[in-house]
């Protein structure tokens, strides 16, 4: 229960974000809606909706975070407008079909936290024909990074104190998405935005987004950094970007190269990237423009698997 506490503790802390929900929901929520809150916690932008003029909500979490969602309704008065549903969304039958969506399931870099499956899913099932989803789109932004911070996550099994014996795991550290905090300075190339998602239409299981990033501060590279800007409704912007000083604070996503690269400013650099957001597989590609080698990294090659899973694979 304590994990359940620090981690909700921190979504409801996130400086700015409850103020552009409330805008977005205020924007979006016609009095006497039905919403449907999606993986709510602690019910915080279902309570914000029936702010707007909701007339019910149905909070759904897996987790027992509900049961704080489902005691804080009633402490406010709102159990007869706030009905939580102790269950996994792709599970949840509503009696009702709503007017809204909506959700935080943002991530770090947008679509890492599984929003396009989510809401796909819910419209399909939950949502009324004319109704809305907040949020409505995401752009993704990339930017090459220099830091030895970053670097060290993707070496951190190679480094004292972790026993010699761990060193190879390293493959796994520079093949996996980490969370990061950056500042401007750790950005050595201006940014790009690689690729932008509609969450009130259907996308498919595979995105592949493509960009070209131009070197600004010469040295090395060690990875790219990720965030998002979010459309939660029109106008109504939520970013979590390390250049912008109304984001949000919420970290972003470092994607390790396996070899850092020593470039000069004005050096162009090829990204690609191929998501399985269903699966959450990530695979980036680093393409130096001057001919060098191209490096690929994936979060499949930092999957765990055991030799049953590999055997139930090849079936
Ligand atoms: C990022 S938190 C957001 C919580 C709350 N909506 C907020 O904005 O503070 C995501 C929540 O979604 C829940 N969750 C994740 N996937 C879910 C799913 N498929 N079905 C139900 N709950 C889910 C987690 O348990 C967690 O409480």
């Amino acid at each position: 229960m304590v994990g359940i506490l620090e981690e909700h503790l921190e979504y409801l802390s996130t400086t700015g974000r409850h103020a552009l929900f409330a805008r977005a929901l205020g924007q979006v929520v016609q009095p006497g809606d039905v919403v449907a809150d999606l993986g709510c916690g602690f019910g915080v932008l279902g309570f914000q909706s029936l702010a707007a003029g909701a007339d019910r909500v149905f909070g759904i979490d897996q987790t027992a975070a509900i049961e704080i969602a489902r005691e804080t309704a009633r402490r406010s008065g709102l159990e007869d407008r706030y009905t939580c549903l102790h269950s996994s969304t792709f599970k949840a039958e509503l009696p009702e079909k709503a007017d809204v969506l909506v959700c935080d399931h943002v991530g770090y870099f947008g679509i890492d936290y599984g929003i396009i499956a989510m809401l796909q899913d819910a419209r399909q099932r939950m949502l009324k024909p004319d109704g809305a989803v907040v949020p409505q789109h995401l752009d993704l932004n990339v930017a090459a990074v220099s830091s030895e911070a970053c670097h060290d996550l993707a070496t951190a099994w190679s480094r004292a104190p972790v026993p010699a014996e761990y060193a190879w795991l390293d493959t796994y550290a520079a093949n996996s998405r980490h969370e990061f905090e950056f500042a401007p300075d750790d950005l050595c190339s201006a940014p790009a935005r690689i690729g932008r998602v509609r969450l009130d239409e259907d996308n498919p299981d595979l995105l592949e987004f493509n960009s070209e990033l131009v070197i600004t501060q010469p040295g090395m590279m060690h990875g790219i950094a990720g965030w998002f800007d979010c459309e939660l409704a029109e106008g109504v912007w939520m970013t979590n970007s390390p250049l912008e000083k109304d984001a949000i604070n919420r970290s972003q996503a470092f994607f390790p190269l396996a070899k850092p690269l020593d470039l000069e400013a004005g050096n162009r650099i090829g990204v690609s990237m191929r998501i399985d957001h269903k699966a959450q597989l990530f695979t980036w590609t680093i393409q130096p423009g001057n001919g060098g080698e191209a490096q690929t990294m994936s979060t499949w090659k930092s999957t765990i698997l055991s030799a049953a899973d590999l055997a139930k694979g090849a079936e």
